[in-house]
Parts: structure tokens; C-alpha cells; sequence
């Protein structure tokens, strides 16, 4: 599956949401998510990401790995709802994302 990671936190630019086939990506409170298991590795989310914040999961970069699991964790909660539309936005974040001081910007 294709992973968020850090720079798309308080920025969520949905770009990716909108190439996404199977609508599998979740508005959480600062960031999006990848639903890791009705993401179908199309790739088509990965080059629209104006921060670059989306990767493949084997290439998240080292200091970034940690959003593997968030990516996981958002889910823990929501099961696998099959579709982003029909959920909407979602007032929670993993508590990496949470915890996240904020961007420097
Ligand atoms: Fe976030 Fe980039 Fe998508 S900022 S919402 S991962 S286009
Ligand atoms: Fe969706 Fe394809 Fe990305 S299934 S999450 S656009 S890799």
C-alpha cells in the first residue's frame, strides 16, 4: 500500500484524493490516510502530492517510517469502511499525527 507520511500534516491539499480510483483515502483532523488494505498500489496518488508526502510503502524514507503505522492506526477505529466519500471528514488523528508540533511555516 501507499503510505502518508509527515508533510502533508495542517496542509492536507487533497490533491491525491482526487486521483485516487478506489477512494481509499481518509480526511483524519491534520492529515490524510491511506487505507492500507483497499489501496490497490495503483500509484496514481504519489505524483500529485504538491509536498511530496506520499510514498510507496518500501520507500517512505528512514525518518519518516513511523507513518506506516499511522497509516495503520487511523484505522483501528473506522474498520475498512470501503469508501472515503461516504465517511467524510474524521475529527481524529493517530497520536503520532496528533502529537505533531506543527508546521514551521
Ligand atoms: Fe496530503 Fe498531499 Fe494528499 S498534502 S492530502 S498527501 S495531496
Ligand atoms: Fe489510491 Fe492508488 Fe494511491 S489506490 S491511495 S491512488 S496508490
Amino acid at each position: 500500500a501507499y503510505v502518508i507520511a509527515e508533510p502533508c500534516i495542517d496542509l492536507k491539499d487533497k490533491a491525491c484524493v482526487e486521483e485516487c480510483p478506489v477512494d481509499c483515502i481518509y480526511e483524519g483532523r491534520r492529515a490524510l490516510y491511506i487505507h492500507p488494505d483497499e489501496c490497490v498500489d495503483c500509484g496514481a496518488c504519489e505524483p500529485v502530492c504538491p509536498v511530496e508526502a506520499v510514498f510507496y510503502e518500501d520507500d517512505v524514507p528512514p525518518h519518516w517510517q513511523p507513518y506506516r503505522q499511522a497509516n495503520v492506526e487511523f484505522f483501528d477505529v473506522l474498520g475498512s469502511p470501503g469508501g472515503a466519500c461516504a465517511v467524510g471528514s474524521v475529527s481524529a488523528d493517530p497520536p503520532l499525527v496528533a502529537a505533531h508540533a506543527g508546521r514551521a511555516d
